[in-house]
């Protein structure tokens, strides 16, 4: 996946532009080599009260915009995008597309407690009145089927599936691969039917942000094969340092961790370092621990979208 890319340019419109939010300037300029498509460019800053400035520095005006914004910690930049959309439109853009590799909001689902927002919705509302369309990466649908349940615009839901089984694949000899929980088993039985490799689920009880208890059976009859520890997000990392700190108990190795979305909060890297001997992410989420690209499988997304947008006109 490294080298000079072939651009696809079946994914491209006359026109269409690739707009990176501040941080993300890596990523879209991979999807622009891939597709083709221009890259644009925009300024964002602060006035002295905090407040947001956004003004885009290309011309847009008819073409399609995709925005690129991972949405890892989006409480400070929200805003801006939404600035940045309005401002594409207004200035004439087609459509206007959000690449959010890492969606926000998806966990809280439910009002668990009288009176809790049920963030999940709100969210999703407020991103599907801003934009024509959302890509996306592996989002935390549990109790959600599909994003079209909480999203009102069309979306490509993609997976990194594939792209960590290759990873696997290429680094890690005799590979077991171990689900912290129940929810993790549709990555690690997808990635272990790829790679013909064994797999077990553990199982969480959840009883707080920070608090996990994982129960590990014995797992000395995969002693000689290298455990791979794989889930969707470590934020707090409780989950991955909770099951990691037991293997070597359970008969097995020190794990290689593997995430799609690594948000690790507060020093949660360090702490899963501490019991993990190797920790790597794709970079959905820009961090430390990136190791695999996520802009191949974001450039399926763009066909995939271009395709359901292209029957949702058709219809209309
Ligand atoms: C939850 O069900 C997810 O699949 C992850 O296991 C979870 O988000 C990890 O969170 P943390 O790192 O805070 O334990």
């Amino acid at each position: 996946m490294t080298g000079p890319q072939k651009p696809d340019r079946g994914v491209s419109t006359p026109g269409s532009i690739v707009l990176a939010m501040p941080g993300n300037e890596a990523l879209a300029r991979q999807i622009s080599e891939r597709t083709g498509m221009s890259l644009g460019s925009l300024e964002t800053r602060r006035f002295p009260d905090g407040e947001s400035y956004v003004r885009l520095l290309t011309e847009v005006s008819g073409g399609t915009v995709h925005i690129v914004s991972t949405l890892a910690d989006p409480d400070p930049g929200f805003l801006a995008l939404v600035f940045a959309a309005d401002a594409a439109r207004a200035q004439g853009a087609g459509r206007v597309n959000l690449i959010a590799p890492y969606l926000a909001y998806m966990r809280q689902d439910k009002a668990f407690h009288t009176g809790e927002a049920v963030s999940s919705r709100s969210f999703a509302r407020l991103v599907s009145s801003t934009f024509d369309g959302l890509v996306t990466v592996d989002p935390h649908l549990h109790r959600y089927l599909s994003l079209s349940d909480l999203y009102g615009i069309p979306g490509a839901t993609l997976h990194a599936g594939a792209v960590l089984a290759d990873w696997i694949a290429d680094n890690v000899d005799k590979p077991v691969l171990i689900g912290p929980d129940e929810e993790s088993k549709q990555w690690v039985a997808e990635i272990a039917d790829r790679l013909k490799a064994p797999f077990t689920v553990l199982t969480k009880t959840r009883a707080g942000d920070r608090n996990v208890k994982i129960d590990v059976p014995d797992l000395s009859s995969w002693g000689d094969r290298q455990p791979v520890l794989i889930d969707d997000i470590v934020s707090s990392g409780r989950t991955m340092i909770e099951a990691a700190r037991q293997l070597p108990q359970k008969g097995s190795r020190k794990p290689v961790c593997v995430a799609v979305h690594a948000l690790f909060a507060e020093d949660a890297y360090d702490r899963l370092a501490a019991v993990a001997s190797m920790i790597v992410s794709t970079d959905c989420v820009a961090h430390r621990s990136n190791a695999i690209q996520i802009a191949p499988v974001i450039v399926e997304g763009l066909r995939l979208l271009g395709q359901t947008s292209r029957r949702t006109e058709a219809a209309s």
